[in-house]
């Protein structure tokens, strides 16, 4: 990865220009994305996956001959100061509202700030994106991995003096069919749930697969790092595999939620499901001066019948 093209300056022209590169069917090329944000556009064997310097933010990725895996809503804001709606949200270094400032943005300041681009590469068989930037006390680096599968890691180093609590989630919004005709995450069963609905009410899962039939918003605690989303409409299973993420939160708005939601249009919850992998809560870790946190989520699309 050439990691001495480091640049301050943002404009996709110019980036393009130190960064992009195309050889056949491997390339990476970066472009005006919506509202003229730049974002870079990795291809890699037939599939393809764009990443917004918006929030670091994954918009799109489409694996060769298969459908979109990721939903983005119709009316997603793509303006600065604004999280998009889909794609992969980055929440760090907390998750929901602050505990110590109940003003603080939700999930974080990661998802609205402009990244750099850090670099570019081939790495692990995939094309590769780098993109850096300073929360805090915390020097942060997202890779963006595009290969046979699909990867994001999220690596943050306390340039402090003193220990900081991080929480974090690839707040994924995964593409269905249709969330109530049989859509069902596997891997969960045995795990204790924070009930998001019910002041965060301690549960334990009970079920094989979890099927949805209302409004869902649980932080899953120490979780297994493998997790496999069934659609039967869609005809295929999305495996999510992580490391270092104890954590992970299943969501969907459902209809009366989504009606007080101001960029998800009234008929779109049923076409997403959101499966956040992380650290959060219980989760959450304590970084020592000098230390570094790693979380890693990996993505799979599989057909059913397969
Ligand atoms: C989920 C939370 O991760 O994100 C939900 O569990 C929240 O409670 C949802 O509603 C969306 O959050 P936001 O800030 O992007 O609207």
């Amino acid at each position: 990865m050439s990691e001495a093209k480091t640049t301050t300056i943002s404009s996709a022209r110019d980036l393009e220009s130190r960064f992009g590169f195309d050889e056949g069917e491997v390339s990476l090329h970066i472009d005006d994305g919506r509202g003229t944000l730049p974002r870079v556009v990795l291809g890699h064997d037939g599939a393809r996956a764009e990443v917004y310097l918006h929030g670091a933010h994954v918009t799109a990725y489409e694996p060769a001959d298969q459908r979109e895996v990721l939903f983005i809503g119709r009316s997603a804001r793509y303006e600065p100061g604004k999280a998009i709606r889909g794609g992969i949200p980055i929440c760090f270094p907390w998750f929901g509202s602050r505990a110590a400032d109940p003003y603080a943005p939700s999930h974080g300041l990661a998802r609205t700030k402009d990244w750099k681009l850090g670099g570019v590469g081939r790495v692990d068989g995939g094309v590769e994106a780098m993109f850096e930037t300073r929360i805090e006390k915390l020097d942060v680096r997202y890779r963006v991995n595009l290969g046979s599968t699909f990867r994001v890691t999220l690596e943050a180093t306390n340039i402090g003096d003193e220990a900081t609590i991080v929480e974090t989630a690839m707040h994924s919004y995964f593409a269905v069919g249709d969330i109530r005709e049989g859509v069902a995450i596997e891997g969960l069963n045995g795990r204790t749930y924070l009930d998001q609905l019910q002041g965060r009410a301690r549960v334990v899962e009970e079920a094989e697969a979890l099927f949805f039939e209302a409004e869902t918003d649980r932080v899953y605690l120490d979780t297994a790092n493998r997790h496999v989303i069934i659609d039967p409409l869609y005809q295929r299973r999305l495996i999510v595999e992580t490391e270092g993420c104890p954590s992970t939160v299943v969501w969907n708005p459902w209809i009366e939620k989504t009606m007080r939601m101001g960029d998800v249009e009234d008929d779109e919850w049923p076409k997403f499901v959101c499966l956040e992998t992380g650290a959060i809560a219980d989760d959450e870790l304590s970084v020592e001066p000098g230390g570094v946190c790693r979380f890693s989520t990996c993505i799979e699309a599989v057909d059913l019948e397969r």
